[in-house]
C-alpha cells in the first residue's frame, strides 16, 4: 500500500509524503513524532456526545436501540467516557462540518458497537476500545475528497483506488494521536473493510482484530439502511439483515456480531444462543438496485 497523496494531520503538519510505502519503519516514526496538543477529553464534555445523544433516537434504528436489557443510558454512558485526543475531537469537527453523512454514520457504527460488545459477553471485551474505534473507525474519510465520496455515478479506477485508501489513511492519522501504545482502536481504522474470507481490503487479512469484526457488521448496516447518492432506496432492516447474514455463511463477517444485530432487532430480544435464524425467508432487495451493483458499493467503502 502506497500513500497517494501527501498526507498532513490536523493542524498540517506532514505525517506522510505521496508515493510512501506503509511499513513498520513509517508507522513507528509516525507513532515517535512530536505530539501537537496533549489535552484528552472525555467524548461527553464534547459536542460528539450532544450529537450522539440525538442519533440513538434516529428512527430507522428504534428498534434496535429499544431498551431490551441492555439500556441506552447504558450505551451513553460508555460513549460519555471515552477520551478522546485532541487531534481525533478536531478531526471529527471537521468530519460533521465536511461530511455530515460520514459523521452520523461515525456516531451509529459507535453506538452500535457498544450496544454489541454489551451483547457478547463470551467474548470479555473492552467496551471503551470498542467504542474508541468504532467512533473513529471512518476518520480517514476526511482526506478524501468529497466530490468523490459522495460522486452518484460510476467512479473512475483512479477514484475507486483514492477511496479504498481511507483504511490506511485512519490507521496513521490515528496513530498519530493516539497517546496509548497498543493502537487497538488505529488497527480497527485499517482492518474494518477486511473481510474473514481474505476478499477485503487493503491487505487482504483473514486473521482480523475482533474489535473491526464488530465494526464490519455495523458499518455495513449502516449502509444499507443509508441514503446513498449512488442508489435511490435504502434498505429496509429486515432486508439488510438478511444481506448480512448471507456474508456470515460465505465465511465473510463474523456470526456473533450479526446475530447480536438480529437479536436487537427482535421485540423480546432473545439470549444471542438461543436465537433462532431462519434462513430460508427472505425479502427483497430495493428496486432499482442491480444487486451485485449494491454489493459492489458497499463493500468498497
Ligand atoms: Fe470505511
Ligand atoms: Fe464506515
Amino acid at each position: 500500500m502506497v500513500i497517494v497523496e501527501d498526507l498532513y494531520d490536523i493542524y498540517g503538519t506532514l505525517i506522510a509524503k505521496k508515493g510512501e510505502r506503509i511499513t513498520q519503519h513509517l508507522i513507528k516514526r509516525v507513532k515517535n513524532m512530536p505530539k501537537k496538543n496533549k489535552k484528552r477529553a472525555a467524548m461527553k464534555n464534547t459536542f460528539i456526545y450532544r450529537d450522539v445523544k440525538k442519533t440513538i433516537h434516529d428512527p430507522r434504528y428504534r428498534i434496535i436501540f429499544d431498551e431490551g436489557h441492555i439500556k441506552k443510558a447504558k450505551i451513553l454512558k460508555i460513549a460519555g467516557n471515552t477520551f478522546f485526543e485532541d487531534g481525533i475531537i478536531k478531526e471529527l469537527a471537521y468530519m460533521k462540518k465536511n461530511l455530515p453523512y460520514t459523521y452520523k454514520h461515525e456516531l451509529i457504527v459507535g453506538s452500535l458497537t457498544i450496544k454489541m460488545t454489551l451483547a457478547l459477553k463470551a467474548h470479555r471485551l473492552n467496551s471503551r476500545t470498542a467504542s474508541y474505534g468504532a467512533f473513529t473507525h471512518d476518520i480517514g474519510k476526511n482526506r478524501i475528497a468529497k466530490k468523490v465520496l459522495s460522486k452518484p455515478t460510476a467512479l473512475t479506477v483512479k477514484e475507486y483506488e483514492f477511496i479504498r485508501t481511507h483504511p490506511t489513511i485512519g490507521f496513521l492519522l490515528l496513530v498519530r494521536y493516539e497517546k496509548k501504545k497498543d493502537s487497538r482502536s488505529a488497527i480497527t481504522a485499517y482492518q474494518h473493510h477486511e473481510r474473514l474470507d481474505g476478499t477485503g481490503y487493503p491487505n487482504g487479512l483473514r486473521k482480523i482484530s475482533i474489535y473491526a469484526q464488530l465494526v464490519a457488521a455495523n458499518d455495513i448496516l449502516d449502509a444499507l439502511l443509508a441514503k446513498r447518492p449512488y442508489r435511490k432506496e435504502s434498505f429496509k432492516l429486515r432486508v439488510a439483515l438478511d444481506y448480512l447474514l448471507e456474508e456470515v455463511e460465505a465465511k465473510r463477517l463474523n456470526r456473533d456480531a450479526v446475530y447480536a444485530l438480529i437479536s436487537f432487532a427482535r421485540k423480546d430480544k432473545p439470549e444471542i444462543n438461543e436465537l433462532k435464524v431462519s434462513l430460508r425467508k427472505r425479502g427483497k432487495s430495493p428496486k432499482g438496485n442491480v444487486y451485485g451493483k449494491l454489493v459492489h458499493a458497499v463493500y468498497h467503502w
